[in-house]
């Protein structure tokens, strides 16, 4: 194999230098900029966030007034982009409808393809953070058969977000603080995990110059697998099974055991976490908060809490260092909010935005080369053609 190494998955290759997000996986360690994740998520807000992560300092009151204002300026998305969403049907999984609407929207701002200069950059950049979370909006409308609307520019981000995808038709919007702040907290807890699968992509996909945008199309394409973003509507869809299955946990367990089962616990396990995931013992506090605050009693979080309690003491998962992950509990919150199940991994897409954005930033920044892996070839030698009357 010559001076190539075999990585699969990986799994202890260093693809480039970031300073973006620190992940110490032994001690459930995840910080952003040299922030705390649980400071962060206690005390920031998501745009501020979003900003700390994209230009590695917290905005001061202006900084952050700035960016804000910016971001309205471009909080309109073309008319034009409707009939797109139009053409799909109502039944369209939304992580495909969010990912193709990304990507058109480069045909709408093609100055926004070749950014060479950090104005340039700061432009794009200010564009989709402006205009995606209409796009998520209008996915979830679509599907809810709501007429589709803009925000207003009056209200915070995430509380625009929150009325884009809930105002309806005839009724006037009402703020409600708890909603709003378990919004915030979890787009915070989602809002970069440095080289995972969907960040790898987004910015291998620009290392080739390809434009932001469609970076993050690609992005989203590779979220939307179960064993990544995708964890978050598989996890619900496993409750909701064991719950009509009469609530048999250690059935399932012994599913996610049985070697020769393809099923998996879905929000167990990590690549890098080997002790626990700190946004999950986050996550986990603000789903009891929020069911509570919201007073909703959800059968799905007692079988939740009950599958962890096995799998924490279970040798099978003890042995391998399986923990739930963000993904476990994260879901149980959305469904509190309102979210429809198959809505979850876009609001990961949501959250992770900012993440994306920044790792793009710094790739494009520090002038990285194409991302062009090699192989171990173990294929056919050469061999001569056989003319099809001879097959
Ligand atoms: N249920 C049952 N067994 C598991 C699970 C699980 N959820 N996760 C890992 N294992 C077993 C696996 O079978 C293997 O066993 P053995 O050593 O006997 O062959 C061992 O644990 C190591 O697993 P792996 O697949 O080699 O580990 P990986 O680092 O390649 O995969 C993972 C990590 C997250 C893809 C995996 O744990 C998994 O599929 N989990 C379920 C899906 C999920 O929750 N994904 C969300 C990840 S966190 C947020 C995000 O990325 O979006």
């Amino acid at each position: 194999t010559g001076m190539i190494t075999l990585d699969p998955g990986y799994k202890n290759t260093g693809s480039c230098e970031s300073a973006i997000t620190y992940l110490d996986g032994e001690k459930g360690i995840l910080r952003y900029r040299g922030y705390n994740i649980e400071e962060l998520a206690d005390k920031a807000d998501f745009l501020e966030v979003a900003y700390l992560l994209i230009f590695g300092e917290l905005p001061n009151k202006q900084q952050l007034k700035q960016f804000h204002e910016d971001i309205k300026q471009e909080s309109h998305v073309d008319e034009e982009m409707k009939k797109i969403l139009d053409a799909f049907p109502k039944s369209a999984h939304p992580m495909g409808v969010l990912s193709s609407l990304t990507s058109a929207l480069i045909a709408f701002n093609p100055s926004s393809v070749n950014v060479t200069s950090e104005k340039d950059m700061y432009h794009a950049i200010i564009r989709i953070m402006a205009k995606f979370p209409v796009l998520v909006a209008w996915t979830m409308r679509k599907q809810k058969g709501l007429p589709l609307d803009y925000g207003d520019d009056s209200l915070g981000y995430v509380e625009n977000l929150h009325k884009m995808m809930f105002k309806r038709p005839s009724k006037e919007y009402v703020k409600n603080k708890v909603v709003i702040e378990a919004l915030d907290k979890l787009l915070i807890l989602h809002a970069d995990h440095e080289q995972n699968c969907s960040t790898s992509t987004v910015r291998i996909t620009g290392s080739s110059h390809a434009g932001l945008f469609v970076s993050l199309s690609a992005g989203i394409s590779a979220l939307w697998g179960p064993l990544h973003g995708g964890a978050n509507q598989a996890v619900l869809e496993m409750l909701e099974a064991i719950a009509a299955d009469g609530g048999d946990t250690q059935k399932y367990m012994n599913k996610a055991k049985d070697k020769n089962d393809p099923f998996r616990l879905m929000g167990f396990g990590h690549r890098v976490y080997k002790n626990f995931d700190p946004r999950a013992k986050i996550i986990k506090r603000a789903a009891d908060e929020v069911l509570g605050d919201l007073g909703i009693e959800d059968p799905i979080l007692s079988i939740a809490k009950g599958l962890e309690k096995v799998a924490l003491e279970d040798p099978y998962f003890v042995d391998r260092k399986l923990y739930p992950n963000v993904d476990f509990y994260s879901g149980i919150i959305y469904r509190a909010l309102g979210i429809p199940t198959e809505m979850f991994t876009v609001m990961f897409a949501m959250g992770r935005l900012p993440g994306w954005i920044a790792q793009w930033r710094e790739m494009r920044l520090r002038g990285e080369p194409i991302g062009r892996p090699r192989q171990v070839y173990i294929g056919e030698n050469q061999r001569p053609f056989v003319p099809l009357n001879k097959r």
